[in-house]
């Protein structure tokens, strides 16, 4: 088998599965339509990997994924598991794939359709034609920096992380963003803390570096505090933002909140080949599993980020995200993304897959 044509389906837990076979339907829908040669193989993945198998990453599952081009998951976890060890979570299993396959970049777009804007958080004219990505590094900064720990200095207890990143480490995220920024709006705004921090002062000197390779990109620097006021007063002034780990944790929140649903975002984290784990920004939703009623947009969107960013067909990417735009456009919601107009029409899980494929 092909590996670059090879795509690992891990469904996952809760409404993993329901989402995943919606998903699943309209990645095998593109691939025969637009002829994309590509080969599905479903692993066990998370709790239902805990269950089977008593680990959330089976070595079986961990090398599909190695041996793959793309990864599509669903959502992992559930209050069933909070009793399991920590190092056997769901969570733990999601953490390991990312750093096993060196996962550094998360790329997460916040993009508002013109009929969701009354769930928005802003007003509609603030938000009407919102589409931002935000670039987030995922295997670096104070997540991972050591020294860290809590330990009794002078007689008190005190805790400590550290914020590092290297160059190449910066380099790398930053010609992935300039890259994506040319694909779009070519606007690229780097979010940092230069005023405080050294590490920021190195991110700033290398992103200006960087950017030489780039002339058709115009790249603005902004500090994370104003960055946080700026994405709630007047989000529209961005297309893609470039930041650390821990200014991009936060700061991707606050954006996907501007667009409403949560069932509505998909989200990417690439590796420096290119291979790359799709899945909704949402998890498992225990409330709502086997009741078929969760939007599978997000992770429909997920497959379209997927043909984009990984498998470079971005005809056939195109066209789920014309299919999304047009669902949505003839009214038909799921629960989530119902905001009780007359003109609605409330369909289930699967019906959102078939109206989609349709
Ligand atoms: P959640 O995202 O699963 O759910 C939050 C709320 O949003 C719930 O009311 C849920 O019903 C709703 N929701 C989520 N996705 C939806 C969809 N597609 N359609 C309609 N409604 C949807 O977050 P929560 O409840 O904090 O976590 C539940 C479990 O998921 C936990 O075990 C958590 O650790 C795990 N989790 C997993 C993630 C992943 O797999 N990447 C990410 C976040 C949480
Ligand atoms: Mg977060």
């Amino acid at each position: 088998m092909s590996q670059a044509r090879k795509i690992v389906i891990l469904p996952g837990d809760g409404i993993g599965p329901e989402i995943i076979a919606e998903g699943r339907k309209v990645l095998d829908a593109i691939n025969e339509q637009y002829n994309l040669g590509l080969s599905m193989e479903t692993c066990v993945f998370g709790g239902a990997a805990y269950d089977e198998t008593g680990t959330p990453l089976p070595e079986s599952t961990l090398n599909a994924c190695r041996d793959s081009a793309a990864i599509l998951l669903g959502a992992i976890g559930g209050p069933k598991y909070d009793k399991a060890p920590r190092e056997l979570r769901p969570e733990r299993g999601l953490l390991g794939l990312r750093s096993e396959l060196g996962l550094f970049a998360n790329l997460r777009p916040a993009l508002l359709y013109p009929e969701l804007a009354a769930a928005s958080s802003l007003k509609p004219e603030l938000v009407a034609g919102l589409d931002l990505m935000i670039v987030r590094e995922l295997t670096g900064g104070i997540y991972f920096g050591q020294p860290r720990g809590i330990e009794e200095r002078n007689g008190e207890r005190v805790g400590f992380n550290t914020m590092v990143y290297s160059e190449s480490e910066i380099r790398r995220i930053g010609i992935r963003a300039f890259e994506i920024a040319r694909q779009r709006g070519s606007r690229l705004c780097s979010v940092d803390k230069m005023n405080v921090l050294e590490v920021s002062e190195l991110w700033r000197e290398i992103m200006i570096d960087v950017s030489k390779d780039y002339p058709d990109v115009e790249l603005t620097h902004m500090f994370v505090d104003n960055a946080a006021m700026q994405l709630v007063r007047a989000p529209k002034q961005f297309d893609v933002m470039v930041t650390s780990n821990l200014f991009g944790d936060v700061l991707s929140d606050a954006a996907a909140m501007l667009t409403g649903s949560i069932g509505m975002l998909p989200s990417a984290s690439l590796n420096e080949a290119g291979q790359g784990m799709y899945e909704p920004i949402h998890g498992s939703a225990p409330d709502i599993a086997g009741k078929g009623i969760a939007n599978p947009l997000a992770t429909i969107l997920s497959v379209s980020m997927m043909l984009r960013y990984t498998l470079k067909e971005a005809e056939a990417a195109d066209a789920i995200d014309a299919a999304v735009a047009q669902v949505l456009a003839q009214g038909y919601r799921c629960q989530d993304i119902a905001t009780g107009q007359s003109e609605e029409k409330v369909i289930n899980t699967t019906e959102m897959g078939d109206a989609v494929i349709a």
